[in-house]
């Protein structure tokens, strides 16, 4: 097993990623249905699909073959377009979110 996996193993005492996000999902039922149970599905997917995107761009630095690298590498693409999806439908449903990403650029660029 290479460092990296061996390290973020040791690391991992928690239960598995899935696993907490499953139950993040099974919490929201006992929410009232609405614009805040929505972003907070909206939040958990989007948690989901970035953890993705770590995973298969692991799997694409593991692979041994350049067609198993490559679809890694084109799954992770897609994973970051479902991450899009979730922030474009959270921005229209809760504007304060697109507020704050443009805060964040505006932050960045006077920082770099
Ligand atoms: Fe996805």
């Amino acid at each position: 097993m290479d460092p990296i996996t061996k390290q973020i193993l040791k690391e991992e005492k928690r239960k598995s990623f899935i696993q907490e996000l499953f139950v993040q999902a099974g919490e929201i039922e006992a929410q009232p249905k609405g614009k805040e149970r929505d972003l907070q599905i909206l939040r958990i997917g989007m948690i989901a699909e970035l953890d993705a995107v770590n995973l298969y761009d692991r799997l694409a630095q593991l692979a041994s073959s350049p067609q198993v690298t490559k679809l890694m590498k084109d799954v992770a693409q897609e994973e970051k377009v479902h991450a899009g999806e979730f922030e474009t439908l959270m921005e229209r449903i809760d504007p304060t979110y697109e507020e704050a990403e443009k805060e964040g650029e505006k932050e960045v660029d006077e920082l770099l």
